[in-house]
């Protein structure tokens, strides 16, 4: 795998000296040499794995790389502020003492609350904030933090791909390796794929577990798929966890993101799921404010308190204003209607892009979930001896692809072969995931934009 990342890789890392380069000269204008002490102290070894250091797609893809104008569908954050209400209540708690001081590592006690009374129902549980919750620095710290409390060195991971990046350098920093099991996209003869066609291979799941399996990681809805994993799917899986005696790490990040009345099925519903799933959710996705890095675990005991003792270690406690806020949140957002709200708009934008894509004839997998469409990029026409950067160069197809969309036609998306490992990666190169969360008026002028694609297709 470390291949394809190579040369992004030497881009930007120093060489991992064995020993300081104590030495090493470097030739001064005026003839005269000095010791070289720019690499003095060679980093862990440990940021060779997991992609670590590769030039990571965000960073290829940010707003500073591409012409000022381009539209940026790529990130997936959104460019509309939380709701008055909740930032309402982070200025109330920064305005009070205590917010502003240090939590206690399992997260404060209102956020507990307001989780128990929000996802106990969902969960058929009745949640003990004592012990069944663990606040987080966003989905992210939390859930590794669950492989810092669980994986042993050599431990494997079966991750679903396309899958979110950030699993990759979480799983091998706390020496865990991942196993890799593709989604199956959409026949070709499906004229109208959705995410739902979307497909898991379950021998081939079966096949990937071995002794050293420890964990499954299920994200629905997906990203970037947007698949909601349907209940069969996620009692196939449960068979096999059962069977196997493996941790569930359910990323549900997108929960509050499920369109045309598809049923959203928690794992940890399922008979005799609860005491092996860890259930992760996210503020930053519920209340339009990612930045904010609050995050939640639900679970069992057995998950929790191990890995509120290896989040204690690593971060403490999380953001206290903002658990405040996001606590208010989840208090009010039932009496305000305020995910029914959410998810019309979501509805809404959704339908903007899509038929931005249908004008041009191209085909995509419409989402059921989450607030992302994979383009089918493979009708788009480039010259090969378009100025690219290097950084997309000795990549996918569809690093080019999506580099000469948002530079001739101005709308900026993310190259899926990254959220694939290397055997697989052909995969994802068909596609450009193009992020959703965006305003109205943002979406309708990116829709515009979109039609100059005409030109280069095939
Ligand atoms: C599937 C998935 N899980 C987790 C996260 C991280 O969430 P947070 O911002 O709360 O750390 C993201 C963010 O994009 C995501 O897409």
């Amino acid at each position: 795998m470390l291949a394809v990342f190579a040369s992004a890789l030497r881009s930007i890392a120093p060489p991992l000296a064995k020993c300081p380069a104590k030495s090493a000269m470097a030739t001064l204008p005026n003839g005269l040499s000095k010791p070289d002490r720019s690499n003095l102290v060679p980093f862990s070894s440990r940021l060779k794995e997991g992609r670590a250091l590769a030039l990571d797609v965000w960073t290829i893809f940010s707003a500073a790389n591409l012409p000022s104008d381009c539209i940026n569908l790529g990130q997936g954050y959104m460019n509309f502020a939380p709701p008055r209400w909740v930032t309402d209540a982070a200025e109330e708690a920064l305005n009070t003492v205590a917010p502003n001081h240090y939590s206690h590592p399992r997260g404060r006690i209102r956020l507990r609350e307001a989780i128990k009374a929000f996802y106990g129902p969902q969960l058929n549980n009745d949640l003990d904030v004592e012990s069944e919750i663990l606040v987080t620095s966003g989905a992210n710290e939390g859930q590794y933090s669950v492989f810092t409390a669980f994986l042993e060195h050599g431990d494997e991971v079966i991750m679903f791909e396309p899958f979110f990046d950030q699993y990759l350098p979480s799983v091998t920093f706390n020496g865990g390796k991942p196993v890799y099991v593709p989604l199956h996209p959409p026949k070709a003869s499906i004229e109208k794929p959705t995410s739902d066609d979307w497909t898991i291979d379950f021998d081939e799941l079966r096949r990937a577990v071995t002794p050293k399996t420890k964990m499954i990681i299920v994200n629905t809805p997906h990203n970037p798929v947007g698949k909601v994993f349907r209940r069969s799917e996620l009692e196939a899986i449960a068979a096999i966890a059962e069977e196997f005696n493996l941790l569930v790490m359910s990323d549900e990040v997108y929960d509050c993101l499920v369109f045309d009345g598809k049923e959203h099925v928690r794992i940890a519903t399922l008979p005799g799921m609860w005491d092996r799933t860890v259930t992760v959710g996210s503020a930053g996705k519920a209340f339009a404010a990612t930045g904010w890095r609050i995050g939640w675990l639900i679970g069992p005991k057995s998950i929790i308190q191990p890995t509120l003792a290896a989040s204690t270690r690593i971060v403490f406690c999380s953001n206290s204003p903002l658990q405040e806020a996001a606590a208010s949140g989840l208090e009010l957002a039932k009496e305000k209607k305020f995910f029914e709200k959410q998810l019309e708009e979501y509805a809404e934008r959704r339908a903007i892009l899509c038929e931005a894509f249908d004008k041009l004839g191209l085909k995509y997998t419409l989402p059921e979930g989450s607030y992302f469409i994979l383009l089918d990029i493979s009708e788009v026409e480039f010259p090969e001896d378009y100025p690219f950067p290097s950084s997309v160069l000795g990549r996918g197809r569809d690093f080019r692809a999506c580099w000469f969309i948002a530079t001739e036609v101005g709308v900026s998306s993310i190259p899926v072969s990254e959220f694939y490992c290397e055997d697989h990666a052909t995969i994802g190169e068909a596609y450009g995931r193009f992020a959703f969360c965006k305003d109205v008026d943002t979406l309708c002028k990116a829709a515009e934009k979109l039609q100059g694609l005409k030109k280069y297709l095939k």
